[in-house]
Order: structure tokens, then sequence, then C-alpha cells
């Protein structure tokens, strides 16, 4: 029996109340029509001020945790997915090991922004099939909110703050990670990114797009991602009950189902309530899926995202 990385349970949490576009009317130049008709998003959560990204990354947790029956003392690998961190350092999943009250094992940051899920689960999947952990939270959490300029329009009303999380335990049998594919491209760097750090400027920085371009490549990445990890897999697109892709854009997804051939009935969308939250998009989309009942075990899930860097990948799952 082979060794797998199994979801047992997954959670989210968002701040209360949307902003909706007709709320960004009020402040910059851009419609609702336009929002939903070149993005389809509808709204966004923005957290409060006094929030951290380990706030929204602990609640959704705890989610998970109580969703696969499972307490502090039996979690040993912390891993958050975050470009939004409480602080320059400690690493964010160690605020949230503490919160937690798990007190064994690693804990850690990924950073590879909006595929920062993706790559979270990948290391998290390697680090259990070695036997090194038994049970790891995977985390994507965001304040994306607090990295925008919000006089530019072209960037201030695609993105939302929240978080996602699952429990990953390795388990002998047929469920589990089937296959994963990372990528990365840093001569595109310049295309999407934040023009702050502590080793640049000392500043946090605001999050600057060139958006056309940034899409022209997800939508080739992202199909050509799936293909290896289902050539991996020795499946094909048809195998996939579901894709649970990265939430950047209804346009992305849709054009990249277009490739793969799949209607969009098989694709979990959520950018239309939750906007663009970066390395939480996957799993509160996953959890989403799974909570209402269209993601159920035995099924084969598709998670795929492309971000920042660029970085890119996607990882095959049966549930
Ligand atoms: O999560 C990481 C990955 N990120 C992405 O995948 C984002 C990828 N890119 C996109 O989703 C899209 O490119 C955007 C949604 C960012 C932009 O959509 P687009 O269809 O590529 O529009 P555009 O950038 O070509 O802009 C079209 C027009 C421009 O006006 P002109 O130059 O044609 O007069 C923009 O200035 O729309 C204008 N525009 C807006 N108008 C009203 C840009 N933002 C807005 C706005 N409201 N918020």
């Amino acid at each position: 029996m082979p060794r797998r990385s199994v979801i047992t349970g997954t959670g989210s949490a968002l701040p209360p109340g949307p902003v909706t576009n007709a709320d960004l009317e009020q402040r910059l130049d851009t419609t609702d029509a336009w929002i939903i008709e070149r993005t389809g998003i509808r709204e966004r959560r923005i957290a409060e001020p006094h929030v951290k990204t380990s706030d929204l990354a602990v609640e959704a947790a705890r989610n998970a945790m109580a969703a696969a029956g499972v307490g502090p003392a039996d979690i040993d690998l912390v891993i958050v997915a975050t470009a939004t961190p409480d602080d320059t350092f400690p690493a964010t999943a160690t605020r949230v090991q503490a919160r937690l009250g798990i007190g064994q094992g690693a804990a850690f940051d990924v950073a590879a922004v909006c595929s920062g899920f993706v790559y979270a689960i990948t290391v998290a999947d390697a680090l259990l099939r070695t036997g090194a952990h038994s049970r790891a939270l995977v985390i994507g959490a965001e304040l994306f909110s607090r990295i925008l300029d919000w006089d530019d329009r072209t960037t201030a009303v695609l993105f939302g703050d929240g978080a996602g999380a699952v429990v990953l335990e390795a388990q002998d049998g047929d469920r589990g990670l089937l296959a994963a594919r990372l990528h990365a491209d840093g001569r595109h760097g310049d295309l999407l990114y934040v023009d702050g750090g502590p080793g640049s400027t000392g500043t946090v920085g605001k999050l600057r797009m060139k958006g056309r371009e940034v899409f022209r490549h997800a939508v080739g990445n992202l199909a050509s991602v799936t293909e290896e990890v289902l050539s991996d897999a020795g499946l094909t697109a048809q195998d996939l009950d579901w894709i649970v892709p990265h939430q950047a854009n209804a346009r992305i997804l849709e054009a990249t189902a277009k490739k793969l051939g799949l209607p969009m009935a098989r694709v979990v969308m959520t950018v239309g309530s939750h906007a663009n939250t970066s390395a939480a998009s996957v799993p509160l989309a996953l959890d989403t899926a799974v909570r209402d009942g269209r993601i159920r075990p035995g099924q084969l899930c598709l998670l795929e995202a492309m971000g920042g860097g660029f970085t890119w990948g996607a990882v095959l799952i049966r549930m």
C-alpha cells in the first residue's frame, strides 16, 4: 500500500461583512459593471485594522482540526503560506503554533504568493512521506488589503482578506496526494510584485501588477502544469471530478477549463464573493465546496495556482 498524504479536514475564516463593488465606486474611478465583466468579482472581505494574518490563520486551522477530529497534541508540522505575515519574523506559523497550543514538531512560512498553498501542501506532503512528520496543518492566510495601493483602481478592486486550512495526514491507501508539480520563473518578477521590503526600502510596500501580461502567462502555465500532474498520475482531465483553482479572475478560470476541455460545472468558483485572497484562495475554495457537499470523499480534485515570482503549480488529490 502506498503511503500518501490525505486531507482529513478543511477549514476557513473570513472577516465579517462584505465590501461590495458599489462600496469601491465611492472611493475609486471604477464601476460595478467593469469589475464584474473583467473579473467576476462582486464583493470581498476586508479585515478590521486590529486583525492580524495569524488571527485568520488560527480560526481556519481550528475549523480544519475540528473537521478532522484532532487536537493540538496530534499536529507535528505547521506551515503557513502567506505574503502578508504578521511581522518580518518570527514566522507567522510559529505564532499560529503557539496559539493553537502545539508544542512539538516544526513550524515555518512559505512565501510563494498566490501559489503559496500549492507550494506548502507539496512541501508538507514530502515531509509526511519521509516519515519525519505524521500530521500537518497547512494554512493559506492573507491580509492583502494591507499591501494594496487604495488609489490604484487597477489592483485595489481585485483582492481580499481570508484564510483556509487543511489537516494533512500520512496514511496507507489509495486516498491522498497523487502527484504535485511546482514551477517558478523569476525573470517575470517585475510583472507582479510589492515595491518594498525589509531588505530594500525598509517599508512594507504596495502591490504592483501588469495585469494583462500576468493574465496571458496564467492561462498557459496553469493548463500546462495541470497536464503535467495528470500525466504523472496516468490520468486525464476527464477523470477529474473538481478543479479547485486559485481565484484570481473568473475569465482565467473559464479559459483554463476550456483549454482542458472541462465544463465550468466542474470548477469550484468563489472569486465572486472572496475576490483574490492570494495564498488563502485555494484552501478557502476547497473548504467552501467540501462544506456545501460538492466535494465528497473519494473524488479526484485538482488544486492549481499561479502568482508573483512567477510561481505556479498543481496538486492532484484523491479526497
Ligand atoms: O493572483 C495572481 C495572479 N493575478 C492575476 O491572475 C491577475 C491577472 N490579470 C487580470 O485578471 C486582468 O488583467 C485584470 C482584471 C487585472 C485587468 O483586466 P483586463 O481585461 O486585462 O484590463 P486591462 O488591464 O487591459 O485594462 C482595460 C481598461 C484600461 O483602460 P484603457 O487603457 O483601455 O483606457 C484600464 O485603465 O480598463 C481600465 N481599468 C479599469 N476601469 C474601471 C483598469 N482597472 C479598472 C477599474 N475600473 N478598476
